[in-house]
This record gives C-alpha cells, sequence and structure tokens, in this order.
C-alpha cells in the first residue's frame, strides 16, 4: 500500500529538435479579476453564524491575532513567524474551529489553511492529559514532514508532542514515539493502518481528526484507507476538513464524516491563486522539451517547479535538461525517501533551480522562493490544476505558472478554464506553437 499519489499512464511525449528562438508573448487577455470575497455557510444549526459577521470579519483591516482570543504562547508563537495578522481563512476557521465546530475550511492555496487548524487544535490540547487527541491526516509524506513541522511552529510554546508517521522509513521510531504517548500524530493513512493493525497507536482520547487537502483525501484512490482509518476512531469527535478545492461529488461524502458542519470559503470555489499569473503555451509534444529548455536559459526563473504526468516523464525531463546543462532533479514515488528529502533540500536550499515533480508535490508543500510553477503536461483534474500552480504565489508574493499545451490536450485547458471560471491567456512562441 501506498500513501503517495499513482502515477497516471503516460502517453509518451518526447523530445524533438528545433533551432527556433522564443519572442515575446503574443496572445495574452488579462484573467479576470477574482472577488476576495468571504463566505460563511452555516450548514444545519448554527443561527449565530451570518454573512454580515463574516463580510464585517473582511472588511476589518486592524483584525489581530489577539482579537481571534488565542492564548499568550500561541499568540508569542504567531509574533515569531513574522505573521501581523490572520489571513481571511484563519479569521473565519479558527474561532469555529475554537468553539468544537466540524468544518469544512476551503480558501486559496498558500492563504494559511495549515495555521486554521493547527492552531485550535494547540489551543484546545495545551494542559491536557498527554494522550493521542488529534490526528492530521495527509496525502504525502513531503506533506506529512510538513505539517509537522507547522505544528511545532505554531506550537512551540505550548509544550505539546507532534510526531509525523509516514512510509519509506523504519517503523521503530514511530512505534516507540506512538507507544510512548504523543500529543499530535500526522500520518499518511497507509503508514497509520500498519501501526494501528500492529496495535502501536489507541485513538481512545482522539478529539479532533483532520484532513488537509481533503477531496484529495476522499477521491477514490484514498477513500478506502480513510475508512479503515476512520473506523478506528472515536465517533464523537471534532473532524475539520481543508482544501483549495472541492468538487461537489467529493463534498457529499465529506459531508458524510462531518457532524453538522460548517462551510468557510473564502472566494470562489476551486478558484486559482489570485497571486499567481498564469499562461498557456500552445507546443507540439515533442517540442515541450526544448522548449523548458529555451524558457529555463531566456527567462529570470530563480527556482522552477516542473509538473510531469508519469515517473518515467520526471526522470526523461531531468536527463533532457542535464543534456543542456541545466541542473534538475527528479522526485516522484519510485525515488527512495532519502533520494525523496535529498532533491527536495536541494530545491529548497537553491543548491538546484530545477525540480522535475509528479503530482506527489502538488498537493500543499510550501516551498517559499518558487519563481515558477511549469506544467509540462496538462494536468488531467482540473482541481490538479489550482494547486500545482499555487506552489507558486504563496503568503500574499507573487508567481508564475506555465502550461504546455499539445493539441491532445487542448480540451483539458478548456475543462480546466471552466472548473477555475477563469481564461487563461495563451502565449505564442515562433517555432513552437502549432503550425509556427
Ligand atoms: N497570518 C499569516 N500571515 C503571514 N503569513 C502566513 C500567515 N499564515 C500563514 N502564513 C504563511 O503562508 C504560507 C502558506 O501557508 P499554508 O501552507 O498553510 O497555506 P495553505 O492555505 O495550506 O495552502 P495549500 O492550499 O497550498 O495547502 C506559509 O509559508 C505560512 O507560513
Ligand atoms: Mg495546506
Amino acid at each position: 500500500m501506498t500513501e503517495d499519489t499513482k502515477a497516471r499512464p503516460s502517453r509518451g511525449g518526447r523530445a524533438g529538435r528545433s533551432g527556433t528562438k522564443a519572442k515575446a508573448p503574443a496572445k495574452t487577455k488579462a484573467p479576470a479579476a477574482a472577488p476576495d470575497a468571504v463566505l460563511v455557510e452555516a450548514v444545519g444549526e448554527a443561527p449565530g453564524l451570518t454573512l454580515a459577521q463574516a463580510e464585517a470579519a473582511a472588511a476589518g483591516e486592524e483584525f489581530t491575532f489577539e482579537q481571534l482570543g488565542l492564548s499568550e504562547p500561541v499568540l508569542q508563537a504567531t509574533r515569531d513567524a513574522g505573521y501581523r495578522s490572520p489571513t481571511p481563512i484563519q479569521r473565519e476557521a479558527i474561532p469555529l474551529a475554537l468553539k468544537g465546530r466540524d468544518l469544512m475550511g476551503l480558501a486559496q492555496t498558500g492563504t494559511g489553511k495549515t495555521a486554521s487548524f493547527s492552531i485550535p487544535i494547540i489551543e484546545r490540547l495545551t494542559g491536557g492529559p498527554s494522550r493521542t487527541r488529534a490526528l492530521i491526516l495527509t496525502p504525502t509524506r513531503e506533506l506529512c514532514q510538513q505539517v509537522e513541522e507547522s505544528f511545532k511552529k505554531y506550537g512551540k510554546h505550548a509544550g505539546l508532542s507532534v510526531i509525523s508517521v509516514y512510509g519509506g522509513v523504519g517503523y521503530e521510531p514511530q512505534t516507540v514515539a506512538l507507544r510512548g504517548g504523543v500529543d499530535v500524530v500526522v500520518a499518511t493513512p497507509g503508514r497509520l493502518i500498519d501501526h494501528i493493525e500492529k496495535q502501536n497507536v489507541s485513538f481512545d482520547e482522539l478529539e479532533v481528526l483532520v484532513l488537509d487537502e481533503a477531496d484529495r483525501m476522499l477521491d477514490m484512490g484514498f477513500m478506502p484507507q480513510i475508512q479503515k482509518v476512520i473506523a478506528a476512531l472515536h465517533p464523537y469527535r471534532q473532524t475539520l476538513l481543508f482544501s483549495a478545492t472541492m468538487p461537489p461529488e467529493v463534498e457529499a461524502l465529506a459531508r458524510k464524516i462531518l457532524r453538522k458542519p460548517v462551510v468557510v470559503q473564502v472566494g470562489r470555489r476551486s478558484q486559482a491563486a489570485t497571486t499567481v499569473k498564469h499562461y498557456v503555451y500552445p507546443v507540439p509534444k515533442q517540442k515541450k522539451t526544448e522548449l523548458l529548455a529555451q524558457l529555463l536559459s531566456a527567462e529570470a526563473m530563480d527556482s522552477v517547479l516542473v509538473f510531469t504526468r508519469t515517473k518515467h516523464g520526471a526522470d526523461k525531463v531531468v536527463t533532457r535538461l542535464h543534456a543542456s546543462n541545466i541542473a534538475a532533479e527528479a522526485l516522484h514515488a519510485d525515488k527512495s525517501q532519502s533520494q525523496r528529502e535529498a532533491a527536495l533540500k536541494h530545491f529548497k536550499e537553491g543548491k538546484v533551480r530545477v525540480l522535475v515533480a509528479t503530482d506527489i508535490a502538488q498537493r500543499g508543500l510550501d516551498i517559499s522562493g518558487i519563481s515558477h510553477v511549469i506544467n509540462y503536461d496538462v494536468p488531467q483534474q482540473a482541481e490538479d490544476y489550482v494547486h500545482r500552480i499555487g506552489r507558486t504565489g504563496r503568503a500574499a508574493k507573487n508567481g508564475d505558472a506555465y502550461t504546455f499545451m499539445c493539441a491532445d490536450e487542448i480540451a483539458m485547458v478548456r475543462t480546466i478554464e471552466r472548473v477555475i471560471g477563469q481564461e487563461i491567456p495563451r502565449i505564442s512562441v515562433a517555432g513552437y506553437d502549432f503550425g509556427t
């Protein structure tokens, strides 16, 4: 069993050769402006939560973490992190989560959803018995490690213990930590089920379950594992779901594991990050690698995350970039855990400028300084597009995202445009655009 996303079948892109040069953007159109709405939709009972209340909060410019009624250790942690005020999702979700409500938090990529669930959990657990009282499930090992770090960051003055549990590493240290008792467990479902089956962990005292990247966690591939984990939990718990996207069919599933949930939605559903400028490059399949190499040499690109559909595709792109003297590393599920960690570390530290990854890197990863995301292949799910381009333009910074579109990907790009409610401007590069 693997916790990581499975690669989809390759459509077998092959690189060709051409000596033409890139030109300035030709067919660009300004993207539609996105509304900055905060919607709090009360489901079932919750008469106190009104849209007016939400709007008032959204308009409040001077809103502070202090106004959320947080304890000093948590406030100190937000100050240490350099945060001046809560983001819209934090303003809305934190008070509701503190009240013990189940909630579904939907907000653009890079807008602080992690703190929206970590902070209320830290508040709830501080000073309580040292048992496993909160469980956070994430779809990938990398996100699992990152969420553990976030808990440590926001909870550093609160004295809680947190552990991450994921595959590809030895069981022993995780077993020792789980058996010893730990307040917060951040886990990928596959490895967690192994520990549950070995009775290494008890969820008798569990109070809060979080599904980070909820729609991903509840889609077809993960559902059996999630059901197994939920079967091991206390039915009277608080459940929090967060994601930047929530397709309607997945929301129906989500509501089954929540109790009288409140939906906190910032902006439009499945909205791409407004901090990211994105463009589509029409390019024949066999010229994609050459266009990539050309863009990487011609443009000032500090730190570039390239997404391919398959693991093999990622390796092939890396090999081709090496042939063009461009340093790149691959990150995908066929790499060993130490290789995955090394690739991510080198990329984060700026030792390698280009990271070529499969969809294991598309959700949740918060790497500051990614200047560009390039979809070498058009993602097959429209939601994936939102998450992929959201690896840049985080925490109010700006970023650029380019999507290479060959002839058989035109329909997919149109679907993406429909789902995100936005037309993506085309950039025509002479010698690369179809028929040029
Ligand atoms: N209140 C805040 N003020 C400033 N920066 C913040 C604040 N809250 C979070 N951040 C920063 O914003 C960045 C993005 O946060 P986070 O990873 O939680 O986003 P997210 O909404 O979960 O995105 P994704 O949908 O991609 O998972 C992080 O670097 C985090 O440190
Ligand atoms: Mg996140």
